[in-house]
Order: structure tokens, then sequence, then C-alpha cells
């Protein structure tokens, strides 16, 4: 039985920064942030957007009455939760009117929870091919303004719905996977930011996918002429580039050109959007299947990794008519109806952050965003 990504769909905010007025304002010279990073945009959102309203608007692209019947498991992936105990699938459950007899939780570990969701979703359904899983991975990535990872921030959510026999990627019997105890990136309890040590960040990403590639090579008998594309877990776009170049050192300048070529593909909505976190590495795949050259029957490579760490390399194959599941239209529409903004615009939304100890209403012209505080609790306005 295949396993895989039936559909997939992203959500940003509607709200975007320009790299090049970020970077004057910041008096960094822009190329430093368009060449040196590689983003050219960054996501931005208000304080009535969090990670359930991108989690909703990501998923609603989806799914269908049928789907909601079928799904029996609900796992968001974040590392922005809104709640120390109760997980935001179960708001997202309600939010969607998916059926009552379903699992829904939540799943840690930096950016590599996606991937966790991803893969016990795939567990889940080897067991119950009837059955349909929602995974969604929805973060909000922020350092704080003038801080060094300013630049590599973003915000937004992916929603797959794993199913037996998918229509877009069937994930292939093939992972490994690597965990290292290291504070290259983490965020405290009570910390609104990450504590990072950037430097240590890249070397520590690099050498996670020489680790898994290398191990992954020896344990299948691949190599690079085994994938039609290969796609990275994307904080910045620069990031994904710097690992391939160093395995790609020894590989035959073809095939540099051609693993490259792809790449590029991947990374056109991550320059526009900036890290997702947990959905980065699907953003990515998003953006490889609408704006690369690629076929059904096809191998492709996924590059998965976590601050922390966790790292894990796995691959799926195209499906036959994957094309035409692919929401290519509507994605591009959302990333080009977005509002610039100022500088000053920019830094006041950043500030102006949501207090849930004050009993309030807000109005939000967004669906799916936050509509009341109440005792807490923060309610959504629904579809
Ligand atoms: P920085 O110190 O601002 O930048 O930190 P830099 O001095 O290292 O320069 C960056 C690049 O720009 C360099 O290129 C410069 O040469 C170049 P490189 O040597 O790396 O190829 N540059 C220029 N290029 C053209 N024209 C110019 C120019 N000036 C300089 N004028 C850093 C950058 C990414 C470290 C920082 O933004 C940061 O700390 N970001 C957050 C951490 C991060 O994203 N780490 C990535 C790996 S960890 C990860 O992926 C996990 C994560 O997603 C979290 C999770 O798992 O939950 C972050």
């Amino acid at each position: 039985m295949n396993v895989g990504i039936d559909k997939i769909s992203f959500f940003v905010p509607p709200y975007y920064v320009d790299m090049t007025d970020l970077a004057l304002a910041r008096e960094v010279d822009p190329n430093k942030f368009h060449i040196g990073i590689g983003q050219d945009k960054m996501a931005v959102n208000k304080k009535t957007q969090d990670i359930v309203t991108f989690a909703a608007n990501a998923a609603k692209n989806i799914l269908t009455d049928e789907d909601k019947k079928q799904i029996d498991m609900v796992i968001v992936g974040t590392e922005s939760s809104i709640d120390e105990s109760k997980a935001s699938a179960v708001v997202l459950h309600r939010l969607l009117n998916i059926q009552p007899f379903a699992r829904a939780f939540e799943i840690k570990e930096a950016c590599y929870a996606g991937t966790a969701a991803l893969q016990y979703a795939v567990s889940h359904i080897q067991n119950h091919p009837e059955s349909k899983v929602l995974v969604v991975a929805s973060d909000i990535a922020k350092y704080g303004l003038a801080s060094g990872g300013e630049p590599t921030q973003g915000a937004g959510a992916v929603a797959m719905l794993v199913s037996a026999e998918p229509r877009i990627l069937q994930l292939n019997d093939d992972s490994v996977a690597l965990t290292q105890d290291i504070y290259d990136f983490w965020r405290p309890v009570g910390h609104d930011y990450p504590m990072v040590d950037g430097q240590l960040s890249n070397e520590t990403y690099i050498q996670a996918f020489q680790k898994v590639w290398d191990e992954y090579r020896r344990r299948y008998k691949k190599s690079f002429a085994d994938f039609h594309a290969l796609t990275f877990h994307i904080p910045y776009t620069k990031m994904g580039k710097k690992a391939l170049l160093a395995a790609l050192e020894n590989e035959p300048s073809e095939e540099q050109e051609r693993i490259l070529e792809q790449y590029e593909a991947s990374i056109v909505y991550s320059r526009q959007i900036g890290n997702l976190y947990t959905g980065s590495l699907y953003l990515g795949l998003i953006s490889l299947l609408e704006n690369g050259q690629l076929n059904a029957g096809d191998q492709v490579g996924l590059f998965s990794y976590g601050s922390g760490t966790v790292a894990e390399f796995f691959s799926g194959t195209l499906v036959d008519g994957y094309q035409k599941e692919l929401l290519k239209d509507r994605h591009q529409k959302q990333l080009t109806e977005r509002k610039r903004l100022s500088i000053n615009d920019y830094e006041e939304m950043f500030n102006d952050s949501l207090d849930v100890n004050v009993d309030k209403e807000y109005k939000d012209s967004l669906l799916y965003s936050i509509a009341t505080i109440s005792n807490t609790v923060r309610m959504y306005k629904e579809a």
C-alpha cells in the first residue's frame, strides 16, 4: 500500500516587509539580505492572527466534507504554542468541523515537529488505510527588532492531508534520523524570543545534513543520481544551498547544476515569506512542485532539520497526475495580494502583542482571526 501526501497548501498572513526597506532601516547593505541571506520579503502577522488562524486558513483550502468525515487524527507541529497544556489541534478540529471520533494533539521539536507529525500520520495510515490524517505545521518565527535573526523571521502554516494511495507524493520507506543534544537555538519557557547561536546553528545544520545523507547513502545504496530534486528545511534560502554545496563538492559539475537548479525552484516561495519553522520544509516542497521541472515517478529527497537538534532525510515518489492537485494559482494570488508594511508599521505591529489577561473584542477582516479574548480564551471568527 502507498501512503503519503494527498493534498497540500500553505497560508501566510496578509502583510510583509520588503528586505531592502529593512536593510536600509538597519543600516545594512541590502545585498546582505537579498544575496547573503537570500531573502526578499518577510511575512508578518497582526496580534489577532496566531498559529490556529494560520492552520485553519491553510487547512480549509484542502478539505472537503468527505475528508472531514474520514479524518480521525489532527496533528499540529509547532514551536509557537498558544497554551502550555491544551493542544491547538483541538481548537483546529472544532473550527474545521472534523468528525468527533478523532485524536488531536500537538508535537514539538523545533522545526523538526512537522516531520515528526508527518511520520506519525504515515504510521497511522499504514495500520488504518481507510482513515485520513490532517497534519499542519504552523509557526511564527520572531527573533526581536534589530536582532541578528531579524532578517530570518516569517509566519504561516502548511497543511497536508495524509492518506493511502495519495495523489501527490507517496513516501518511500527509507528514512534516516539523527538526534544530537546541542544548544544552537532554543526558547526557555517564559521567553518570547529564542536564544540563538547563529553560527553554531549554521554549522550544525550543514553537518547534520552531511551525516544523515552519508548514512542514507550507505544504508540504501543511493546517490545524488537517484534523485530528481532535493528539498530542504529553509530557515533562510542561503542555508539549504550551503549544505547542498558542501555535499555536492566532489560530484560532477552537470550533477551539481541539475540539483542546484531544482533547489532554486524549491526556494521561490520562501524567498518571499521567510522562515515558517515547522512548515519551512513543506513550503519548499510546494514551491518545488509548483515551480520546478518534475514529472510523475520522479524521486524527491527531503531534509528536515530542527534545532536542538533532530534531523531526518527521507524521500518520496511523485504520483501520476500530481500536477492537477496543486493550488499554484491560489498560492501565488495569496502572495501578490499581501500588503507591504513600512518599517514603522512593522515595528508597531511587532511590539503590539496580544494580552490574554484582558477581556476584549477585536476587529480583523481575516477569516479565522481572533475575535474575542474572554477569561484568557481566544475565540476565533469562524467560517
Ligand atoms: P549575521 O551575522 O547577520 O550574518 O547572521 P553573516 O555575517 O554571517 O552574513 C550572512 C551572509 O551574508 C554571509 O554569507 C556574508 O558573507 C553575506 P556566507 O558567508 O554565509 O555565505 N554578506 C553579504 N553578501 C552580499 N553582499 C553583502 C553582504 N554582507 C554580508 N553586502 C544568521 C546570519 C543566519 C546567522 C542570523 O540571521 C541568525 O542567527 N538567524 C537565525 C538562526 C538561523 O536561521 N540559523 C539557521 C540554521 S538553524 C535552523 O535552521 C533551525 C531554525 O529554523 C529553528 C528551529 O529549528 O526551530 C532556525
